[in-house]
C-alpha cells in the first residue's frame, strides 16, 4: 500500500518519476505527488486522484527540471484522499520533503510535541511528522544526514521513507549545505535500490524502475541509504557501513508496461502460458519433481503442514491443502488474519507455508512471525525475490510468475497453485506415512501441456459473450467441489473485486443449506467441473436450475453436464488437478469482460490496493 520512488541522476528526473509512479499505481491510487530539487529550490506538486491527474496538474504548473526527486502514490490510511493528505509532505519551512509507505504508530505523540515547538501541520497524515522531525534535528545539528538518522530513530511502526532537503536559502543552488542527496530508510515496509548507469533509484518495488535497470539491492530493516550523484551508501541507523549483495532480476522491462493491451489484467491473463512455463521450468525432469530448494528428504521430520494466506493466495493455498490431505498428511489452511486464534498447537515438527504473491501482506507476515516465534519451520511461496516473507521464513520457494501489476491477481494464482502442487508432492514423498498422489506420473505429464492448454482457453474463450448475456443479473454464484471449490471461491472474489457486482462462491453441496433461497432466474450459477465429485456438482447445479437459475458449466466440451446446462465455458481435457486452473482462466476472462462492459477501472478497483501492508 502506497508506492514510493526516489531518483538521483544527471538528467531530468520528472519523467522517470512519473513513469515509476505509473508502474507502482497498483500499490495505491488515491493520490499522487512528486518533489523535485533544482537550482530554484524544492518544487512539490501533488493532488488527489491518479497519476494522470498529477500529470495534468504538472502540465499547468510544471516543476521545472531537476536531477533529483521523490514521488508517491497513495492508498489512504490516515486521512481521506485529499490534496492536503497527498505526499510528499513538507516541514514548516518547505525545505524538506518526504514520501512514506507504512504507518507511524507514535505519530500522535510526536505531532503534539512538535506542535508545542512551533511546527505547523497541514494534513491529517501520520507521515507529516517526519519532515518536521528532520527539521527539528536539523536546527540542532546543522547536518542533514545526522538529522535524518535522529528523526528515523524516533519513529515507531513501519516505514519506507525517502527525503530530500533544500537548505539553499539564496535560491542559487550553490549553498555549501545544499547537498544533492536523497536520504532513505526502511523498517517493515519494502524498499529496493535500483542501480542504473549514472543514476540510482529507490522504490517500493522493482517495476518502478525496471525500464531503467535490472540491477537491484534488496534493503533490509534498519538500513539507511544516502543516494548522491556519485553513488550510494548503505549504513545502519548509527552510521556503520552495511554491505548488501546486488542481484540482477530476470524480469523483462516489458513486464512493467501494458504493451498492446488496454489493461494489465488482460495482459496478465494472456501471459499465463509464459508465466506457467517459467514456474514449471527445471522443476520436473524425467517424470520426477526436482525442487532445487528442497532436495529429497528435506521434509522427513514434518508431522503436519499449515498453510497461511489471504485472498487469492488463500484460494491457491486451498489447492495445497487439498493435495496434502489426499496424501494423508495432517494439514490445514488458515486465513492469515485469523491465524493467531486458529493455529492450534504447533511445534518444531510443524511446517507453516505462507502463500503470498507480494511477500509483503501484513496479515500473512504476522502469521509467519507468530509461527516462527512458536518454533515452527516456515516456508514462503512467493513471487517477489527478497520480499519480507522470503526473508523472514526459513526457506523461500519462488513462483516465478514475473511482476503482476493489475490489482486483481490472475497469473500469480495459476503459478502459486502449480508451485504448491509440486511442493506438496515433494513433502508427501518425504514424510514416512504419506503417499504422493496415486497417478503422479500422469499428473506431471499433464502439467507439461498446461501452458499450451491455457493458451487454447485464452484464444477460444466465449467468456465475453457470456459476460454480456448475464450482465443484468442480480448476483453471480460460483460452485464447485474439492479443487473446484477453491476455483469457485476465486472466481467469485475476482468477479466482485473488479465488477462491483454481488458474487459468491460456495462448495456446491452447501447451496441447499441456505444460499438456494437467493437463487432466481437472475442469478446465474457458474458450475466448475474438475473431474472430481462432478456428479454431485451436477446434482447441485440441477437443484439451482430447477429454481430458475441459469447454469453455466465450466467443463470439457464432452462433459455430461454440458448438455443440461444453459451455457458453457469450455476447457481442454486434462488431469483433475489442473482442470480447475483451466476453469479459473475462463472465470478470470468472465470477470474481466463483465467489468469492461460495466466500464469499471479494471486495474485499479475502488478501495483496494495490491499489496496490503496494514493488518
Ligand atoms: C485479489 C488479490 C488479493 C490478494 C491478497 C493477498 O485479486 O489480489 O486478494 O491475493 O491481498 O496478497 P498477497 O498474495 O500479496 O499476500
Amino acid at each position: 500500500m502506497c508506492g514510493i520512488i526516489a531518483r538521483v541522476g544527471r538528467d531530468d528526473a520528472v519523467e522517470t518519476l512519473l513513469t515509476g509512479l505509473e508502474n507502482l499505481e497498483y500499490r495505491g491510487y488515491d493520490s499522487a505527488g512528486i518533489a523535485i530539487k533544482n537550482g530554484t529550490g524544492l518544487k512539490v506538486r501533488k493532488c488527489s486522484g491518479e497519476v494522470d491527474a498529477l500529470k495534468t496538474g504538472l502540465d499547468e504548473s510544471p516543476t521545472g527540471s531537476g536531477t533529483i526527486g521523490i514521488g508517491h502514490t497513495r492508498w489512504s490510511t490516515h486521512g481521506p484522499p485529499t490534496d492536503e493528505n497527498a505526499h510528499p509532505h513538507t516541514d514548516t519551512t518547505g525545505e524538506i520533503a518526504v514520501v512514506h509507505n507504512g504507518i507511524i504508530e507514535n505519530y500522535a505523540t510526536l505531532k503534539t510535541d512538535l506542535e508545542a515547538r512551533g511546527h505547523e501541520f497541514e494534513s491529517e497524515t501520520d507521515t507529516e511528522v517526519i519532515p518536521h522531525l528532520i527539521d527539528e534535528y536539523r536546527q540542532q545539528t546543522a547536518d542533514i544526514e545526522t538529522a535524518f538518522r535522529k528523526a528515523i530513530a524516533d519513529l515507531e511502526g513501519s516505514y519506507a521513507v525517502a527525503a530530500i532537503v533544500d537548505s539553499d536559502e539564496s535560491g542559487t543552488g550553490t549553498s555549501p549545505d545544499d547537498e544533492e542527496a536523497i536520504y532513505a530508510a526502511r523498517q517493515g515496509s519494502p524498499l529496493v535500490l535500483g542501480l542504473g548507469s549514472e543514476e540510482w533509484f529507490l522504490a517500493s518495488d522493482i517495476p518502478a524502475f525496471l525500464e531503467e535497470t535490472n540491477d537491484v539491492i534488496y534493503l533490509e530493516d534498519g538500513d539507511v541509504v544516502v543516494l548522491e550523484p556519485e553513488g550510494y551508501r548503505i549504513t545502519d541507523l548509527e552510521g556503520n557501513a552495511v554491505t548488501r549483495e546486488m542481484d540482477t532480476v530476470d524480469w523483462d522491462p516489458e513486464d512493467a508496461g501494458k504493451g498492446e493491451y488496454d489493461h494489465y489484467m488482460r495482459k496478465e491473463i494472456h501471459s499465463q502460458p509464459t508465466s506457467l512455463a517459467n514456474t514449471i521450468e527445471g522443476r520436473v525432469t524425467d517424470g520426477e519433481i526436482e525442487l532445487a530448494e528442497f532436495p529429497a528428504g528435506t521434509f522427513a521430520d514434518v508431522d503436519d503442514v499449515q498453510f497461511v494466506a489471504c485472498g487469492t493466495s488463500y484460494h491457491a493455498a486451498m489447492y495445497g491443502e487439498w493435495l496434502l490431505r489426499e496424501a494423508d498428511v495432517r494439514t490445514a489452511v488458515h486465513r492469515a488474519s485469523e491465524y493467531e486464534s486458529s493455529a492450534g498447537p504447533i511445534d518444531e515438527r510443524t511446517l507453516v507455508v505462507a502463500v503470498t504473491q507480494s511477500g509483503e501482506t501484513a496479515d500473512t507476515l504476522a502469521a509467519v512471525r507468530s509461527a516462527n516465534a512458536r518454533g515452527a519451520r516456515t516456508v514462503a511461496v512467493t513471487n517477489v525475490v527478497g520480499s519480507t516473507a522470503a526473508r523472514e521464513t526459513d526457506d523461500a520457494l519462488y513462483i516465478r510468475a514475473g511482476p503482476e501489476i493489475g490489482v486483481a491477481a490472475t497469473k500469480t494464482f495459476s503459478s502459486q497453485s502449480v508451485t504448491l502442487a509440486l511442493l506438496t508432492q515433494r513433502i508427501a514423498a518425504d514424510i514416512p506415512d504419506a503417499q504422493p498422489i496415486d497417478d503422479l506420473d500422469a499428473m506431471l505429464e499433464a502439467l507439461s501441456d498446461l501452458p499450451k492448454q491455457v493458451e487454447t482457453v485464452v484464444e477460444t474463450s466465449r467468456a465475453a459473450d457470456l459476460a454480456e448475456r448475464y450482465l443484468e443479473s442480480r448476483a453471480f454464484f460460483f460452485i464447485g467441489r474439492g479443487l473446484g471449490h477453491a476455483v469457485a471461491l476465486e472466481g467469485a472474489l475476482k468477479f466482485k473485486e473488479i465488477t462491483y457486482e454481488h458474487a459468491e462462491g460456495f462448495t456446491a453441496g452447501e447451496l441447499k443449506h441456505g444460499p438456494l433461497a437467493l437463487v432466481t432466474e437472475a442469478t446465474p450459477v457458474f458450475s466448475v467441473f474438475t473431474g472430481g465429485g462432478d456428479e454431485a456438482v451436477q446434482t447441485n447445479a440441477t437443484e439451482a436450475q430447477s429454481r430458475g437459475a441459469p447454469i453455466v458449466t465450466v467443463a470439457p466440451e464432452d462433459h455430461p453436464a454440458v448438455e443440461s446446462g444453459d451455457a458453457h465455458l469450455s476447457i481442454p481435457d486434462t488431469h483433475p488437478v489442473w482442470a480447475g486452473l483451466l476453469a479459473n482462466v475462463q472465470l478470470q476472462l468472465l470477470s474481466y469482460h463483465a467489468a469492461n462492459e460495466l466500464g469499471r477501472p479494471i486495474d485499479k478497483p475502488r478501495n483496494l490496493a495490491k499489496s496490503v501492508t496494514v493488518e
